[in-house]
Parts: structure tokens; C-alpha cells; sequence
């Protein structure tokens, strides 16, 4: 079989959710060599149907049997589902990517962006570890453009402050905007208070040094995917009502002094970011204009002139797609790249 014949059997694990028929969208546009889908959820979707290039796929429950076979395991059905299966689809000899937090912070699982550490994904052998982490989508999208900042200038602290989309909760975070907006009565708030016409800075529980699970997933995650646990990130997240992506405002410390424009240069050649940085044109990336992209987008970007070695920019990523499906199938990427 030349390698141009090669195909996977893929399976989708929260193939109904706003993650997972993301990916399959991803999968399909960007021409992953695919044999089979393996949609799998809840009992709750058991008989629906899903579409991959015009053929049918009947979603199934999770199960040992609908794992033989699958070579890659997409998750996003939750932590407690990543739990339950992802050993069982790895000792079926599947390689699991997992976007829930379940093995994020493990030592032994990597936690990998492809435009930052594609190396982590495999073993000292070359073979690829069972399961891979997908990073949290407000992790993801800063350190692609924290990257070749780090490698160029050396990074020494990040004060970021997120805008984060209803649809970083899935679809009950999604259906709690409409139905807000449609001025039907809440018996709980999903978003902790009302998310139409509102701004909620929590996202997550609180811990108890104050700060919540995502801004602590943005501090120890950064870390482990920069490996570099020297750098600082101080985070504020905020859920507000929109569609189409997370925006961040990032104060940006570095270690040695840049020339602006030319640091402008290395973001607009570096993968994975597209610039749009023309404030005479009122051109800045903004979460519609984001909305169904790969691409990190990164304007505003100005010095700092109150401290030292210091800038501030503006980027935005489409949470569904570079925050969670495009970033998994990235990694499937260069794991079929290199097998
Ligand atoms: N939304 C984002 O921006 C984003 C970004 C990064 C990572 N993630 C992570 O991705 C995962 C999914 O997020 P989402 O936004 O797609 O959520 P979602 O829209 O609520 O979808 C959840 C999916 O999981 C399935 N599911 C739930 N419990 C299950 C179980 N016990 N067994 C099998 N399937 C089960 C659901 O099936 P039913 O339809 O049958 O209920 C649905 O397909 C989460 O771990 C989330 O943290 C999300």
C-alpha cells in the first residue's frame, strides 16, 4: 500500500456536541485520510446520524467493541467520559487526542499545540504516546503567538484578560444566550449569573487562592507546553455574550528589548497567526471576523511605554476550531505524518 492509499478509522467521542461536529467539519475540509467515522455519545443521540463526505454514520454509545479498529480516538465528551474510556480505546490500540482536562496536567501525557511543542507528541522510540491533551482553548490560542516571542526575545510574564465566547460551554452555554435573549425564565444560570446584555468573570469554579480552574489552567498549562516553568501568567477570564471565538488583551513582558516593527514581522511569518493590525483602516481581529477560521489572530499590537520591554495586543481564535477541533486534528496530523 503506498502511503497515499493509507486510512484511518476515526473515532469521535461527543460526536453531537459543538466540539465534536466541529471536527468532523474539520476532518472533511481538511482531507484527512479517513476510512471510517466512529461517532460515538450519549444514550441520549444513540440513532442519529451523521454525514462525512455524503456517506452516513449512525452514532452509537461508547463501548470496548466500538473501539477495535480505531486508530484515532477524537475526545470531547467531558472529563468524566475521557476517564472512563480513554484507557479502554488506547488498549485497543488507538491513539487517543483528549480535549477535555481529565490528562492535561499528567506527567506522562503530553499537552500539545502543533505550532509550539509537536515533538512532545512522541516517544523516545518515534512511536506516539497513547494519549494526547488538548490544551484549554483560552491556553491555546495565546501560546501559539507567545511562542516566537519566547524563542526570540525570552518571555518573563503575561497579564491577560480574557473575552471568552458562550460557546466555550458547549451547547447548554450556547442555548442559555438564546434563550436569555429570548426573555425566557432561567431556573439556574449557566454562566453563574444572566450572560445577555452582561459580562461574568468567572469562568469556573474559584480555587482557593482566589483565582478560578480556567485562569489556573492558563498558568500551569502555559508552562507545561512552553516547558518553561519560569513564566509568569497573571489571568482574568470572562465569559461575554458572543458567538464565533474568545478574544484575549495580553500585556506582554519580555526578557530583551524589541524593535516593534520587527516583532510585528516575526508574528506575521510565525504559523498558525494571521496579522491584522491596521488601526488607520479600524482593521483588528474581532470574534466574528474570526468565526469558522484555523488561524490565531493578533492587531493592536503596541509598546508598552509605561514598563519596560513591555507590549500589549489584541487576539482572537475561533474556540471551537484552533481552541479545540482543528488543534486535535492537527496532532492527528503529524501523528499520521510520522507513521
Ligand atoms: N466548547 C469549547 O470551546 C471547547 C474548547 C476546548 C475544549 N472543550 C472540551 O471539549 C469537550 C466537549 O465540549 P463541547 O463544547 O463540545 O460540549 P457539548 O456541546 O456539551 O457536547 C458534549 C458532547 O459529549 C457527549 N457526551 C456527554 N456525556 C457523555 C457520555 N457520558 N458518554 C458519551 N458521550 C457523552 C454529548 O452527547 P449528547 O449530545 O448525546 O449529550 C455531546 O456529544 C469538553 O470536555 C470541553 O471541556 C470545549
Amino acid at each position: 500500500m503506498s502511503s497515499s492509499d493509507f486510512r484511518c478509522r476515526v473515532a469521535v467521542l461527543g460526536a453531537t456536541g459543538l466540539v465534536g461536529r466541529t471536527m468532523i467539519k474539520v476532518l472533511e475540509e481538511r482531507n484527512f485520510p479517513v476510512s471510517d467515522i466512529v461517532p460515538l455519545a450519549s444514550s441520549r443521540s444513540v440513532g442519529q446520524v451523521i454525514t462525512f463526505k455524503g456517506r452516513e454514520f449512525i452514532i452509537r454509545e461508547p463501548s470496548k467493541e466500538a473501539f477495535q479498529g480505531v486508530d484515532i480516538a477524537l475526545f470531547s465528551a467531558g472529563a468524566k467520559a475521557s476517564r472512563e474510556w480513554a484507557q479502554i480505546a488506547a488498549g485497543e490500540g488507538a491513539i487517543v487526542i483528549d480535549n477535555s482536562s481529565a490528562f492535561r496536567m499528567d506527567a506522562d501525557v503530553p499537552l500539545v499545540v502543533p505550532e509550539v511543542n509537536p515533538g512532545d507528541i512522541f516517544k523516545g522510540d518515534g512511536t506516539p504516546e497513547p494519549i494526547i491533551a488538548n490544551p484549554n482553548c483560552s491556553t491555546i490560542q495565546m501560546v501559539v503567538v507567545l511562542k516566537p516571542l519566547h524563542d526570540r526575545f525570552g518571555l518573563k510574564r503575561v497579564v491577560v484578560s480574557t473575552y471568552q465566547s458562550v460557546t466555550g460551554k458547549g451547547k447548554v452555554g450556547r442555548d442559555a444566550l438564546e434563550s436569555e435573549l429570548a426573555g425566557e425564565k432561567q431556573d439556574e444560570f449557566t454562566h453563574f449569573h444572566q450572560i445577555a446584555f452582561n459580562a461574568v468573570p468567572q469562568i469556573d469554579a474559584f480555587t482557593e487562592n482566589g483565582y478560578t480552574k480556567e485562569e489556573m489552567k492558563m498558568v500551569n498549562e502555559t508552562r507545561k507546553i512552553m516547558g518553561d516553568d519560569a513564566i509568569s501568567v497573571s489571568p482574568t477570564t470572562v465569559r461575554i455574550p458572543v458567538y464565533g471565538g474568545h478574544g484575549e488583551s495580553l500585556n506582554i513582558e519580555l526578557e530583551r528589548d524589541f524593535d516593534i516593527d520587527e516583532l510585528r514581522e516575526l508574528l506575521r511569518t510565525s504559523p498558525g497567526i494571521i496579522l491584522q493590525d491596521d488601526p488607520s483602516a479600524r482593521l483588528y481581529p474581532m470574534p466574528l471576523t474570526s468565526y469558522e477560521r484555523d488561524e490565531v489572530f493578533v492587531g493592536r499590537i503596541r509598546r508598552d511605554y509605561w514598563h519596560p520591554r513591555t507590549l500589549n495586543m489584541w487576539i482572537v481564535a475561533d474556540n471551537l476550531r484552533k481552541g479545540a477541533a482543528t488543534n486535535a486534528v492537527q496532532i492527528a496530523e503529524v501523528v499520521v505524518a510520522k507513521n
